[in-house]
């Protein structure tokens, strides 16, 4: 129920509620054609996450949030998108600052706070950031490296761990063989340096990044993981204690939309038709799968756990990022847009609506519902400022950067980061294993897509 209707109430009643501040809750209005009606919905949906933000950074580490490493990061990344399109900087001097504080010490995205329980996945969500700093323009730091250069060092390292032990190739999903998953290959993990990789490629035209962006998307179609011959269906992961044979099949918007704009990019790149052949076909499945039809089918719904209220703190994200990658996916391949501009639209309009939680434009998980569901957080807030960034994306006329138009932005090449080669990492004892002994058992019992969420407490 929403508390839109003071129109029926007299004038002064109205007032003392709004004074009140207790009942007023109204929807955003969005206005999908209009750019001020977007930003004024960015600005709104924005504010609230910010305020988390705040709140919830551990002891006042800049940029670090309490149980968490990467989700911060990946909130830069959509602020800074969110900033190009809609010149709203009032985020800009923190971001920077925070942004730059958690390169850490050796400008990598690695640092010895937290390298001993990252996975790639989480160290590549700040690669990416760094990438999109590049490509919108978001001012360099004087006297530091500059943000091509934190995402190559992210991209460099992570190529450092292609691990041909065994499944012929892929990285893990956790970096040190005494983590629970380290035998996982996962989408996410492998799908975002791919994704990276194409963006460097296009950012700095340096080829060794094609050909890396080429070899993870070969690897994935060789693997599990991606099945053409299955219409495009994206696995989440597969394991190298069995040689990668099988996956597990939980479906999850983000790995259809990191294998999707990474293969846009690289046909921007390259034009050669089987990169728009992979980007068509990984669009029809997402486009239909995440975009339900009991939901009008141009509403995203992160189907797996949206329904059961299931969804935990990394998933509550994902339709967020993946609006953004769609939108990218819509600037990178020009005939893609008539299949991606409804979407992003009907969940744009659907966005408002679920945005009227409490008395601040509170968004929830579900944007198919007309009030909002409940759900209150920092992850909600990013997922529903992407939902509009993408649309303002869709009407600006602009597309991500290079060096040509951003030279200020060009990669240095530091090499401050320390080796991290499986090889050179401690032995694993039993106890270590004890994780992935437990993984091994699941996934024997086809439970293990569902289990590495709640082993990932992070
Ligand atoms: C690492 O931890 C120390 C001690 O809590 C803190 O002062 C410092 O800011 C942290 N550095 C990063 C990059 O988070
Ligand atoms: C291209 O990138 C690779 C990997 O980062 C690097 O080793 C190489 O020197 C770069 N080439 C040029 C011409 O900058
Ligand atoms: C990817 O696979 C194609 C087709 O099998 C092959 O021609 C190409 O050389 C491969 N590229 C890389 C970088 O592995
Ligand atoms: C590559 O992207 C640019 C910028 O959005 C676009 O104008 C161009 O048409 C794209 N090229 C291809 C081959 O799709
Ligand atoms: C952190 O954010 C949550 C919402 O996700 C909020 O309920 C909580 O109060 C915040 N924590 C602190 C310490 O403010």
């Amino acid at each position: 129920m929403r508390w839109r209707s003071l129109g029926s109430l007299g004038g002064a009643a109205a007032l003392a509620l709004l004074l009140q501040g207790q009942l007023v809750r109204s929807d955003i209005p969005i206005e999908v054609t209009s750019t001020d009606s977007l930003k004024a919905a960015g600005k709104a949906i924005a504010a609230p996450m910010w305020e988390f933000y705040l709140q919830n950074q551990t002891e006042g580490i800049p940029g670090k949030l309490t149980d968490t490493w990467y989700v911060a990061g990946a909130m830069f990344m959509t602020l800074m998108q969110y900033w190009q399109v809609s010149g709203d900087n009032q985020y800009n001097s923190v971001v920077s600052h925070d942004m730059m504080f958690q390169a850490g010490r050796n400008y990598d995205y690695f640092d010895s706070n937290y390298s001993q329980w990252l996975g790639n996945d989480d160290q590549m969500f700040w690669g990416l950031a760094a990438i999109t700093a590049s490509e919108t323009g978001f001012p360099e730091v004087k006297g530091k490296p500059t943000w091509t250069s934190l995402a190559r060092a992210v991209a460099t390292m992570q190529m450092n761990r292609w691990d041909t032990s065994t499944c012929n190739g892929g990285i893990t999903w956790q970096i040190h063989p005494w983590q629970a998953g380290y035998t996982l290959r996962n989408s996410i993990s492998n799908g975002g340096l791919f994704q990276l990789a194409a963006r460097l490629a296009r950012f700095t035209h340096n080829s060794t990044y094609i050909e890396w962006a080429e070899k993870i998307f070969n690897w994935s179609l060789d693997s599990p993981l991606i099945k053409e011959e299955i219409n495009w269906f994206v696995a989440d992961s597969t394991s190298g204690d069995n040689n990668c044979v099988d996956s597990g099949d939980m479906q999850w918007s983000y790995n259809y939309g990191t294998y999707l704009v990474g293969s846009a990019v690289m046909y921007n790149i390259t034009q050669d038709e089987k990169w728009l052949r992979r980007t068509k076909g990984l669009l029809g499945r997402l486009s239909t799968h995440f975009f339900p039809k009991e939901y009008g089918g141009n509403v995203f719904s992160e189907v797996a756990c949206e329904k059961l209220h299931t969804c935990d703190r990394n998933m509550l994200n994902f339709k967020g990022w993946t609006s953004l990658w769609m939108a990218m996916t819509a600037w990178m391949v020009p005939e893609t847009r008539a299949i991606i501009t409804p979407k992003l639209q009907g969940s744009a309009v659907a966005i408002g609506k679920q945005c009227d939680g409490e008395t601040d434009n509170l968004c929830g998980n579900r944007w198919y519902q007309d009030t909002w569901d409940g759900i209150k957080g920092l992850e909600v807030q990013m997922a529903a400022l992407g939902g509009i960034t993408s649309n303002l994306m869709l009407l600006a006329n602009t597309s991500p950067k290079t060096v040509d138009n951003n030279p200020n932005a060009k990669e240095q090449f530091l090499d401050t980061y320390s080796d991290d080669t499986p090889d050179a990492l401690p032995h694993i004892t039993t106890g270590d294993r004890v994780g992935s002994w437990i993984l091994t058992v699941l996934w024997g019992s086809g439970v293990v897509a569902a289990a590495w969420w709640l082993i990932k407490q992070k």
